[in-house]
């Protein structure tokens, strides 16, 4: 195998390519990326979240009859609330346990109101009733909702602990109760799980979307997601049902979603309904209730857009503004300086979608002109094509374009040239979400092979793709509704695929400008040469060179990189190798490797160079 490089023939390529999409699905957000706790926190889970769902879900109570209340909110975007009476005892069960770790302090916080003089005794326990953390006593004697909070320090490691709430002197009502681990990923307040977020930050993202997929144009048009009901104190945001088949907190919402943009240094890209929901809403659903189908009546498409005008100014606006205001509030007095804004999702480019998303494009881009507005191609199934979206994001002139494709490994070996033959005249592409796929069954070491040929041929058409994402990102064991994801986890574990460690290699080996190439199978057919591929990139940054080399060949391969001369350079060498159906897989670094002749590539490997500029 020979490799060929051109120093002299150059192009600039994207600085965004890699990036991640975060979606509320598999349960990523409440009971997965959101470090909360508590499930059921505030006694809002209805059965339009699931069938057998109520107030008092994931809560027992020792009267085996919790009494719910609904007269004298907190809010009224959280009506409902728990009356505990003398004696009675309500534990919480988080999601599946509460995991605490000795020596380790949880931030308890709640709402309590008591007519009379009440006391509440808070502790954690393990699944026996045994303490496992220090006993909270708390005076509630108000007639009017009080916060409270307070700290626990767990004195035990368990993995099934539950919060226990006992009203000692006199009924007493409680709502919102929250308990967070104190150390959150960059220690946040109402933040983030930290080995989940260090996970994601580790890829180096240079965007983020979020908060879907389908859960942004939701289950008919009452479930499409409002980013305003997801900012603000927790007690007055609006929860809502997830299209997936649980419940929305909203406790995850768009600062939270903003700050850890910020804090991993992503770009955000919140995604945004085009006026539509899904056009699968009746079938996501668990309920079956089937969502309301068409768009936004016409009539109420301006406040709609005004909506989306309103969080670019929340996002972006100096904090005397109206918007800008409660940014500042939340704790972010500085813009955020959102660049992206997606509208759409998939959808099927139908009058009604069209209508509403040329209203929505029109009205950004005549206030907001910077802002890149990236638009939807719609669903892809293997033999269709995106014609119909191309044809209308192209009359529209809309800058950038969302494809998403989730297709066999083999398509993805066989369409390397599929951004080739792209007019570099139309819109920049965003793939937003793709994975060598076979449903139901986890990824590995064959599907990370295939997804990194495919991103070498990605980074060859860097002038034409602005940015990629992997997709669905997260997935709780036990909890999950779509296969394969990046990563898997549970309570206290985190599982990386080999996906995850192909999109890791690439977000940490970028380059702005790609660098002909090629890699040639002296003597083997097309389909032998199909299965080794080569990308390379230069890191302005640092100087540094990039070789990527992939080789998804059942054998060793040796490539000639005599005409190189990289004798006399300083270069670490990862390489990522394991069998087709391997999903455990780290990849190994070696530095200060020198290289005469030959690179040996491992059968089934995706090798990085990175060549030191000094
Ligand atoms: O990633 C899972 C789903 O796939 C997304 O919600 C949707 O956009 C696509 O159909």
């Amino acid at each position: 195998v020979s490799l060929s490089v051109n120093m002299g023939n150059k192009k600039k390529i994207s600085d965004k390519l890699v990036g991640v999409f975060f979606e509320d699905l598999n349960y990523a957000a409440d009971g997965g990326l959101y470090a909360e706790l508590i499930q059921n926190r505030d006694f809002e889970y209805t059965s339009n979240d699931r069938r057998e769902w109520n107030s008092t879900s994931y809560w027992k109570s020792s009267n085996g009859n919790l009494k719910i209340e609904s007269t004298q909110p907190v809010h009224k975007n959280n009506p409902h609330y728990a009356v505990l009476q003398k004696d009675e005892q309500l534990q919480n069960e988080g999601f599946d346990g509460i995991a605490v770790a000795a020596g380790e302090k949880y931030n308890l916080s709640l709402f309590v109101r008591s007519a009379n003089k009440g006391s509440l005794s808070i502790v954690l326990i393990d699944s026996n009733g045994t303490k496992v953390s220090n006993e909270i006593t708390i005076a509630a004697n108000t007639s009017n909702w009080k916060q409270y909070l307070a700290v626990f320090t767990a004195n035990t490691t368990v993995k099934h602990a539950r919060l226990s709430i006992t009203a000692k002197k006199q009924e007493t009502a409680v709502d919102v109760v929250s308990l967070f681990p104190q150390k959150t990923f960059r220690n946040r307040k109402n933040g983030l799980r930290a080995d989940l977020a260090q996970a994601i930050a580790d890829i180096k993202p240079r965007f983020m979307r979020f908060p879907g997929g389908c859960l942004a144009h939701g289950n008919g048009i009452d479930n499409i997601y409002r980013w305003k009901n997801s900012i603000g104190k927790l007690e007055e945001r609006k929860p809502d049902f997830n299209l997936w088949g649980y419940h929305q907190t909203m406790g995850l919402g768009y600062y939270e979603y903003f700050q850890f943009c910020e804090d991993i240094g992503a770009e955000p890209l919140p995604v945004l309904a085009a006026g539509v929901p899904c056009q699968n809403s009746s079938h996501h659903h668990q309920t079956g209730i089937a969502g309301q189908q068409g768009g936004i009546p016409l009539n109420e498409m301006d406040a709609y857009i005004q909506d989306i005008l309103d969080l670019i100014e929340w996002a972006n606006a100096d904090k005397n503004t109206t918007w800008g205001k409660l940014r500042a509030a939340a704790g972010h007095p500085a813009p955020f300086n959102l660049k992206y804004i997606g509208i759409g999702n998939e959808d099927l480019i139908s009058e009604v979608f069209k209508e509403r998303f040329a209203m929505i494009y029109k009205a950004i881009k005549a206030k907001y002109p910077a802002i890149t507005v990236i638009g939807t191609v719609g669903p892809f199934y293997e033999g269709s094509d995106y014609s119909f979206g191309w044809d209308f994001a192209s009359k529209l002139e809309v800058p950038m374009v969302d494809e998403h494709y989730y297709v066999p490994p083999a398509w993805l070996i066989n369409n390397q040239d599929f951004y080739d033959k792209y007019d570099r005249k139309k819109s920049k592409v965003y793939l937003g979400e793709y994975a060598a796929h076979v449903r139901g069954r986890p990824n590995n070491m064959e599907t990370a092979l295939a997804e990194a040929l495919y991103l070498c041929s990605v980074e060859r058409n860097g002038d034409v793709v602005e940015m990629t994402s992997y997709a669905p990102l997260l997935a709780k064991e036990g909890h999950t509704q779509w296969n394969p994801d990046m990563i898997y986890f549970n309570n206290s574990e985190i599982k990386l695929t080999p996906g995850y460690e192909v999109q890791k290699m690439f977000g940490n080996n970028a380059g702005e400008e790609y660098i002909e190439s090629s890699v040639t199978v002296d003597h083997g057919n097309a389909d032998v040469q199909k299965r080794i591929a080569t990308s390379v990139v230069k890191d302005a940054k640092t100087g540094d060179l990039i070789i990527k080399l992939v080789n998804l060949l059942p054998v060793e391969t040796t490539v000639d990189v005599k005409d190189l001369n990289l004798s006399n350079y300083n270069i670490a060498k990862t390489v990522l190798q394991g069998n087709p159906d391997e999903k455990n897989v780290k990849p190994v670094t070696t530095t200060d490797v020198v290289l005469n002749n030959k690179l040996v590539l491992p059968k089934y490997s995706f090798t990085v160079l990175r060549i030191k500029a000094n």
